[in-house]
């Protein structure tokens, strides 16, 4: 879909449907307003006729209305004026796009920009419609053998300004909506792929897609025989019960200037956590496919980095393995040399997703990252704190935590900050090793980061826990492509900072 920031302050534009929003008092919005006038009032006669009341989320489809120049307008709901905020516009965005992909339009202008929303301007409100039509049209690889639906028809969305002094910021919204939007997709087929289709190998082959369709990504992929002569011994522990060859890739986007240290990202890549030898419990276990959400998002947010050809040097660093039980998989009380040389007694199988990260943490110590970045399904406590609409995060760096929470903020994909250190490495003492890879059940969000912490000692680094984020189940399941939209807006103001 083609997104472009149009000045139309008179709201004329010649379109397939232009949308304009209603507030529940039957406020009208700027343009609503225009269009009530093209129309003789038709828009003034619907509200006090009972047809259109400006609900939230409510539509209404007038078709060729006479005197517009649009072939249909759509009405959009904002509820009321009060209280409408970032969420109301986004949500009001969504349905106009799901509603104007009902119809045979084959382009649109949106005029929902115009509104004031508190804490956006002109650059994030044209984002979101980028970011909200992008995932309107996005439809799961499904394997289901009936006929697929038709893909709608709609090509082009303009977003329109009021003014020709906001188009250039509303512009650079639509394109890094629209690359947020790509991202997103790209990370949302990943994980919703079966298990049985998307494999460490298959991870790896499109990793290596990414380098032939970007000039600037560079990939490499390494094999098992590759992971043992790094001595990545936490991570082979996972491995080993499986039938599914291991990868370890990585992912080079060089946008920057030659010397300068990169941000390294890493996505934890078990492709089905089946508990291993610690076996989870059936009911929800599919769910597990997911378990490489974080992956996904890296490999998203490369993607996007690179259609944005932002002028810094991003790596992304993907452990990807399965988890699985068998006679050659790793037992309660094993105990493993990590790449770092530390030890870890594996008292939990479970508890996989730190594993296969600590070493690839040592790993990213060779590009001497400026910041590291892990992003991880790692633990159901994090879900139990934080439920599926914050992600955790967890760094010793305030000004890191600061830049984090900021950019989620930013691009309405939140992070909250829960602890991590010293007060949680007790529970992670062992009599065997230097360390266990379990502590209590009690916080074990913040313990899984601590134990990640042994391995981050000066770097600056941060972990996001994504286990309640990176996917929705019951009716909706399947996965959402976050924490793209955090990544990316993180990396958009890296950039924009040097
Ligand atoms: N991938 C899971 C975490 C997870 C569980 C994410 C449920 C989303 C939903 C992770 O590998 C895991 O199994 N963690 C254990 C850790 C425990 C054994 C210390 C957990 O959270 O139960
Ligand atoms: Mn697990
Ligand atoms: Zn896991």
């Amino acid at each position: 879909m083609e997104f472009k920031a149009i000045v139309d302050s008179k709201a004329r534009n010649a379109c397939g449907c232009a949308v304009v929003g209603v507030h529940e008092n039957g406020e009208l919005g700027g343009a609503a307003r225009l269009i009530d006038a093209q129309t003789g009032g038709l828009i003034g006669r619907l509200i006090a006729g009972g047809d259109f009341a400006g609900k939230l989320g409510d539509t209404l489809l007038l078709p060729h209305p006479a005197g517009t120049a649009a072939a249909r307008v759509l009405l959009t709901g904002l509820g009321p004026r009060a209280g409408f905020g970032r969420k109301q516009y986004r949500k009001a965005l969504l349905s106009s796009a799901q509603a104007i992909l009902k119809t045979g339009a084959g382009d649109a202008t949106v005029y929902l920009a115009w509104h004031d929303v508190p804490g956006m301007d002109s650059h994030f409100r044209a984002r979101a419609v980028a970011e909200t039509f992008s995932a309107a049209t996005y439809r799961i690889p499904d394997l289901k053998s009936g006929a697929k639906p038709k893909p709608s028809r709609l090509a082009a969305v303009n977003v329109a300004a009021d003014a020709a002094r906001s188009l250039k910021a509303m512009a650079s919204g639509l394109t890094i909506g629209a690359a947020i939007g790509h991202g997103s997709a790209f990370a949302r087929d990943l994980a919703n792929l079966p298990p049985n289709v998307c494999t460490p190998t298959y991870l790896g082959r499109r990793a290596e897609e990414l380098d032939k369709s970007w000039a600037r990504i560079k990939t490499k992929v390494l094999d098992e025989e590759a992971i043992k002569a790094l001595k990545m011994g936490a991570f082979l522990a996972v491995t080993q019960g499986s039938a599914q060859p291991p990868r370890f890739i990585v992912s080079e986007y060089r946008g920057g200037k030659k010397g300068a240290a990169p941000i390294c990202l890493i996505g934890k890549g078990i492709t089905f956590d089946s508990g291993g030898i610690s076996l989870k419990d059936p009911p929800g276990m599919d769910e597990m496919k997911f378990d490489m959400g974080g992956a996904a998002a890296v490999l998203g947010t490369l993607r996007a980095v690179a259609e944005l050809e932002l002028p810094i040097n991003v790596i992304g660093i993907v452990p990807t393995c399965e988890n699985m039980p068998g006679g050659k998989a790793v037992k309660p009380a094993d105990i493993v040399t990590s790449m770092s040389g530390q030890t870890v007694e594996i008292l939990n199988t479970d508890a996989e997703g730190r594993l296969i990260l600590c070493d690839a943490i040592t790993y990213s110590r060779r590009f001497k990252p400026a910041t590291v970045i892990d992003v991880a399904t790692l633990t159901g406590a994090c879900i139990i704190a934080l439920g599926n609409q914050v992600s955790g995060m967890m760094t010793l760096d305030d000004g890191l935590a600061a830049e984090i929470a900021a950019a989620g903020g930013r691009s309405d994909d939140r992070v909250w900050r829960l602890p991590v250190g010293d007060d949680y490495a007790d529970g992670l003492k062992s009599n065997f090793a230097d360390f266990a890879n379990v502590g209590s059940r009690e916080g074990g969000a913040s313990t899984a980061a601590t134990f990640l912490s042994k391995f981050t000692k000066d770097l600056d680094w941060a972990h996001l826990d994504v286990a309640g984020t990176a996917w929705l189940g019951g009716s909706q399941k399947g996965s959402t492509g976050r924490p793209v939209p955090l990544l990316v807006e993180f990396l958009v103001h890296r950039a924009r900072r040097k």
